[in-house]
């Protein structure tokens, strides 16, 4: 065979190509579980393998966190198979790049690598019902080589490696021949070649799998106390593939297939192995131990590399250092108990990612060895009968107009269909095509009333001009694809449109529906081709997105696209993956197949008229929680070591509730309602803290958002799930003044102002300026209506009447207004507080469900008018913030402790009195207009620490400056009672602390300076506020 660097096959001359390298983790195996539990080690998410080195879980957060102690991570694998994941699903990730490759001439190898029992033989052989890669690399050859019009010669050869000896497994008694490896030195690399090992023709699936049979039954095995059908030797299959294309007689490319099971490693401890068990594992361990040599001198690329060490290594040589594409499935265990093993796997898997080789293609003349079969007839099926079935048979060139639009683009040529005032659909055509590719698709638009715009592109097919980049970063230039998109619509009167794209159409689609969102309705990307540039994000999608697939097409790599899919908003995508089997060619129009046209244009008019859609396909779907199973009949219980917040399979889960019921938001209230009453909820936020959980996001994200504007009535949360009843007599007690005849105020006076004098607070001529709480209103004054006229107490005890400034009493009586930036409120102590984030919404709702009880039975109209039921409300709604003070010592950890999101803080927070009245004050004014609470911040001094019984020192005196503590005030309505809520203080001396009459603290131990830090403000007055007579 001579070996030329063919110029005109596919594969790119010399091509580098690192090894490839694909992690799979086998399911549980019930030794593994032990009494009853087992505990799972590792987790595959944000492209990454984590492993936890210690018995202990541990959460893994967003990608950009730092593993928690105890966790591994290893970043940069081509493939990560979970223990869902098939054959086929291996095939695809890990093998069918390298089988391809093979089918252009390229050497391949497909190896397996782990420690025993750990499922290499699983993945390169498989048993009947589930073959593994060999069977489905000549499956794939044979296919594929018919689907190309190629004629293809294999023939395989089967061989181990067993205590240092390499045997022929095709022949009869081949063990007792030892054979010979000897080195070819080619042009640039070196190959290897095992003497007189036999080789035979294979010309169909059942030659390959007779053979492989055959020769497996030929391999030793024997029972290790690890693996009862443990491969005690390393097998290679070897595919030699000839392949001619085109029509030329004797140009054909050859190449060579490796198929590596390889023996597994194993601790000599573990599997108790002895006598002649023992001798294999000390080979097979020296063996391996050699290949990491080789593989750590590849990948350092050091120039001198040890492959005689062991016949393992000269017999790979061409796999590993040649000219190869080489792919390594590390095959590990997902439990805890063999995580040192798994380690040590994935370390030597990451190293062979580092090797660089590079591969030619093999061209050989040789003559074609025999006649092309006749090409099966495929078999017919009935055609479905659509109703646009007539439309269908009409001239498409008679139905559709063809228009030049002029635009500040240049001229653009589309053709149109159906009504002028229809909903519009545009279509984007694919990179080399034209408008005429949607041919398919007019019939079922026009019959739907949809009015179709399929535009041609600059420079394709009618419209003149210069072709303009494909590449998705060029979709948004000036004059580039969008603007082009947005002219035409704008020529044709059409302000929002769906957009449906093909290939480098549906690229534009995704663009167009990030970046003028305001012009696209849903979109539908068919085979997209589209890496998300910079600016474009597909987290934050906007719009409803079908995404349709075909299997077969090789030159849209679903595998590859995956991670853009899974990049969009779990409630937002929509995916369609179709399988054409054989019936898929190169080129082909898939919406013109007679089977898969009519399905497309189902899928598509369903999805744009928005009807219910199938939940997403089940492949993508990932399942990283830890389930119960019964092995043996006994109920097993996983509990995952490392869980990873990226969930999918919940968040399709909770998506696909969601689609189930008209309103998506009663559906997550419902079902967070379920999470409530079971307790799970403290589980979910400990996921969201992180930050990266798709199934607590997608759920939380989905819950009404409760902003202390959103919650003005209490009827939302009645018809929300959440309450079961609205308070009796609050649209009454809404319009009940503020300020009335003997309300409690906090005015400014002359007071003296010394805690530990009895006259306290009390009015003296001899005081100073402060802010006294031992005033009460009385009315307002007949000649000025902005002064107010309050009852103080002077010291001694006598009382008087005192004019106060009406505004001031507002400044200091007010409920508050919180201070906001863009979407942020602002709270003291740097704390901010967005309403619409997840997490805010999920505690929102916790407390509003905590506080249901408590509602049915507050009732404005009592005699109280409802005072024990709101003080009662404070406290449910404190209990239900997770939130602590220093003083109670616990060390929550930084993050929490100095994040600025007071919903993190209200989940696993500490802080100091700001920070703790800041967050009660974030989750207590969305209730504040339903509970009938004016709620205030209050700044102030407090002395004598914080035991509400101790008498308050000599040499104390408030101050009005120092913003010595926080704590919030809370006035009741209709009764106008006013209390004192300090979170810091209950936290000290308990619960009576959130509900401490104003008469008490302000004379204790409280002294309320009246100022704020960031721009509280006190509410406007309203119309009903006044009740106070003139004197
Ligand atoms: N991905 C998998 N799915 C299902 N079963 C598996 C998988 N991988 C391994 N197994 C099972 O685990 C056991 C050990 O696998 P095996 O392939 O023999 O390991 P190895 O060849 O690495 O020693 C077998 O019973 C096999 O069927
Ligand atoms: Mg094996």
């Amino acid at each position: 065979m001579s070996r030329v660097r063919a110029s005109s096959a596919p594969a790119p001359k010399g091509l580098k190509r690192p090894v490839k390298v694909c992690v799979r983790v086998r399911p549980v195996l019930e030794r593994e579980v032990e009494n009853g539990c087992y505990h799972g080690c590792i987790a595959m998410a944000h492209e990454r393998v984590y492993i936890s080195t210690e018995d202990k879980p541990v959460l893994i957060g967003s990608k950009d966190d730092p593993p928690p102690e105890g966790v591994k991570v290893y970043p940069g694998f081509d493939g990560l198979l979970d223990q869902d994941s098939s054959q086929e699903d291996c095939f695809q990730v890990a093998g069918r790049e390298t089988v391809d490759g093979v089918l252009w001439g390229l050497n391949g190898a497909l190896m397996a690598y782990g420690q025993t029992s750990t499922g290499k033989t699983h993945t390169m052989v498989g048993d009947k019902s589930r073959p593994g890669l060999c069977l489905k690399a000549a499956a794939h050859l044979f296919s594929e080589a018919g689907l190309l019009g190629s004629q293809i010669e294999v023939t395989a050869s089967f061989l181990q490696l067993y205590l240092n000896h390499i045997t022929d497994l095709l022949v009869k008694d081949g063990h007792e021949k030892k054979l010979k490896l000897r080195e070819v030195v080619e042009e640039d690399f070196v190959d290897t070649r095992v003497e007189g090992l036999s080789s035979r023709p294979v010309k169909s699936m059942d030659d390959v799998e007779a053979l492989l049979e055959e020769g497996n039954r030929r391999r030793q095995q024997a029972c290790t106390a690890l693996n009862a059908s443990s491969s005690r030797s390393h097998a290679v299959l070897i595919l030699n593939v000839t392949l001619w294309q085109g029509t030329e007689e004797e140009n054909a490319t050859d190449a060579k297939l490796y198929l590596v099971d390889l023996a597994g490693s194993e601790r000599v401890k573990d599997s108790c192995a002895t006598g002649d068990r023992l001798t294999e594992a000390v080979h097979i361990n020296k063996s391996l131990f050699a290949l990491q040599g080789v593989v750590a001198a590849l990948a350092d690329g050091n120039p001198f590399v040890p492959y005689r060490n062991d016949p393992l290594t000269q017999l790979l040589r061409p796999a590993l250092g040649g000219n190869c594409c080489t792919t390594l499935v590390a095959t590990v265990s997902p439990a805890q108990k063999h995580s040192r093993e798994s380690e040590g796997t994935l370390n030597f898997a990451s190293s062979c990612r580092r090797i660089k080789g590079e591969v030619f293609v093999n061209s050989v003349r040789k003559p074609r060895p025999w006649e092309e079969k006749p090409k099966e007839e495929p078999t017919k099926t009935e055609e479905p009968e659509c109703p646009w079935a007539s439309l269908a048979a009409l001239d498409a060139a008679s139905v559709m107009e063809s228009q030049m639009l002029d635009t500040a683009h240049g001229q653009i040529h589309v053709l149109t269909c159906g009504p002028a005032d229809g909903e519009a659909v545009l279509l984007l055509h694919g990179c080399p095509s034209d408008a005429w590719t949607w041919k398919w698709l007019f019939p079922p638009l026009l019959y739907s009333k949809y009015r179709a715009i399929a535009i041609d592109m600059p420079g394709f097919g009618s419209s003149p001009g210069t072709r303009l980049g494909s590449r998705s970063e060029l979709n948004n230039a000036k004059g580039g694809p969008l603007d082009i998109c947005c002219a035409v619509l704008d020529a044709l009167g059409v302000q929002k449109a769906n957009v449906v794209g093909y290939d480098w159409g549906a690229g534009i689609a995704l663009s167009m529906a990030l970046l003028r969102k305001t012009r696209v309705n849903k979109i539908v990307p068919f085979h997209p081709s589209y890496s998300p540039p910079k600016g474009e994000n597909l987290g934050v999608m906007p719009v409803p997105v079908l995404v349709l697939w075909v299997k077969e097409d090789q030159f849209h790599n679903l595998t590859k696209w995956r991670k853009h899919f899974q990049a969009l908003p779990s409630s937002k995508r929509e995916l369609e993956v179709y399988s054409l089997g054989s019936r898929w060619k190169p080129g082909m129009s898939l919406g013109s197949d007679p089977q898969l046209g009519p399905q497309l244009q189902r899928r598509i008019l369903a999805f744009l008229a928005g009807e219910v859609a199938a939940p997403v396909a089940g492949a993508l779907e990932k399942r990283l929680e830890a389930k119960a199973a019964t092995a043996a009949g006994q109920l097993v219980v996983h509990a995952q070591n490392v869980v990873v917040a990226d969930a999918l399979a919940d968040a399709g889960d909770v998506a696909k509730q969601l689609r189930e019921v008209a309103d998506p938001t009663l559906a997550a209230v419902q079902q967070f309602k379920e999470l409530w009453s079971a307790g799970r909820l403290a589980a979910l936020y400990a996921q969201r803290l992180t930050g990266s959980s798709a199934s607590s996001a997608a759920l939380f994200g989905a819950l009404p958002e409760m902003s202390p504007e959103a919650l003005s009535d209490p009827n939302i949360l009645v018809n929300l799930g959440l309450w079961s009843q609205a308070p009796e007599g609050w649209e009454r007690m809404r319009h009940t003044p503020r300020y009335c005849v003997g309300r409690k105020v906090l005015v400014r006076q002359k007071v003296i102002f010394k805690p530990s004098d009895s006259d306290f607070m009390c009015v003296s001529s001899s005081g100073a300026d402060r802010t006294t709480s031992k005033a009460e209103l009385k009315g307002k004054s007949k000649e000025n209506a902005d002064t107010w006229l309050v009852e103080v107490t002077e010291a001694g005890g006598s009382r008087r009447m005192a004019e106060v400034p009406k505004a001031e009493v507002l400044r200091l009586n007010q409920r508050h207004d919180l201070a906001k930036n863009g979407k942020h409120v602002l709270l003291e102590d740097g704390l901010k507080c967005d309403y619409s984030s997840p997490l805010c919404r999920a505690k929102l709702c916790e407390i509003a469900l905590a506080l249901s009880p408590v509602v049915k039975n507050l009732d404005f109209n009592t005699a109280d008018g409802g005072e024990a039921v709101q003080l009662k409300a404070l406290e449910v709604i404190r209990k239900c913030l997770d939130i602590i003070t220093f003083q109670k010592g616990l060390d929550r950890g930084r993050s929490c402790a100095t994040c600025d999101d007071v919903a993190k803080m209200a989940c696993h927070g500490q802080g100091h009195c700001h920070t703790v009245s800041s967050t009660m004050a974030a989750f207590l004014f969305p209730f504040a207009q339903v509970l009938g609470l004016d709620v205030k911040y209050r700044g102030g001094y407090s002395w004598g620490g914080v035991n509400m019984g101790e008498p308050a020192d000599e040499t104390v005196e408030v101050a009005d400056s120092p913003e010595r503590h926080q704590w919030l005030e809370v006035t009741l309505r209709p009764s106008l009672q006013s209390y004192v809520c300090d979170l810091w203080v209950a936290d000290a001396v308990g619960n009576d602390a959130l509900k401490w009459p104003i008469s008490e603290a302000y004379q204790n131990r409280l002294y309320p300076n009246g100022s704020f830090n960031i721009g509280q403000q006190s509410c406007p007055e309203e119309a009903t506020d006044l009740d106070l007579p003139e004197l």
